[in-house]
């Protein structure tokens, strides 16, 4: 597979082309952004996490049934993705209400809802991804009505999938955003998830002590990013070793780790 020229630029990730036209390389950048990209910091050793984890979540979702844009982790920084047209939307499921909907609505912090909360917004940096409904969707055809019904099926599978997956190595999973993309297999339209599952776009709480272990140690400067990460890593059983991982011991064990497969 050879890596070609960069397709596309985002806050976290770049993609770029290959040499099958329907395969593309995702990189995991550190760069990591908050509140629509006013404040930015590189966050060395996130990059390399999110991929490991990404990888993980979205082998298991597969192997549920849900289909998905992962081809195969190639290296510490990068996975051979499907190439998809990406539905301008970002899907927000919420569990237990924190962050943007306590704000917007009042709801009080860390109320736990009676069922999975579907939210949307349009994939807009420009606008700072607005909240917009189900209305505004087909009125101005960023997705089909069918596109939504298969897309909110299987996000509640998705949701059941997590919610089980992190309470079994005790971590809540309070919220998290989603992505689908168009794509032709054997000649038929899907919709299939896309980008990318990990403590960046996932809220996570340890079940105990409601320690945070997700991008909100960057968004609320509460420090120890890369501990949280490697934490959660460690509990789903991707990292072995020793506690307390420094981002450079992450980045050496997955290079020990590749070579000895
Ligand atoms: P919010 O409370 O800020 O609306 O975020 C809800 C969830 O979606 C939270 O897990 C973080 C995630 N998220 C992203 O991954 N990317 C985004 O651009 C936003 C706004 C939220």
């Amino acid at each position: 597979m050879k890596k070609g020229k960069k397709l596309y630029e985002g806050k976290a990730k770049i993609i770029y082309a290959t040499n099958d036209k329907n395969l593309v390389i995702q990189y995991f950048k550190d760069d990591a952004t908050a509140f629509n990209n006013q404040k930015k910091s590189t966050i060395e050793g996130k990059g390399v996490l999110n991929n490991r984890i990404s990888e993980h979540i979205l082998s298991n979702l597969s192997q549920i049934g849900i289909k998905n844009h992962l081809v195969k982790r190639l290296n510490m920084r990068e996975q051979i993705i499907k190439l998809v047209e990406i539905i301008p939307i970002e899907f927000i499921v919420r569990n237990v209400a924190t962050g943007s909907i306590t704000k917007r609505l009042g709801i009080e912090d860390g109320t736990v809802l009676n069922d999975p909360l579907i939210e949307y917004c349009l994939k807009d940096d420009k606008l700072g991804d607005p909240l917009i409904s189900e209305q505004h969707i087909l009125a101005f055809d960023w997705a089909t009505k069918k596109e939504i019904e298969k897309v909110k099926k299987m996000i509640l599978r998705i949701n059941d999938f997590m919610v089980g997956m992190f309470r079994g190595i005790g971590i809540k999973l309070i919220d998290f955003k989603l992505e689908f993309g168009r794509i032709k297999i054997n000649g038929k339209d899907e919709v299939i998830l896309a980008d990318e599952i990990s403590p960046d776009t996932c809220r996570l709480w340890d079940s105990i002590t409601d320690k945070k272990l997700d991008k909100d140690r960057f968004r609320n400067d509460l420090g120890d990013l890369i501990p949280a990460y490697t934490e959660v890593a460690k509990r789903l059983g991707i990292l072995h070793e020793q506690s307390n991982v420094s981002a450079v011991n992450v980045t050496k064990l997955s290079s020990i780790k590749k070579k000895s497969k």
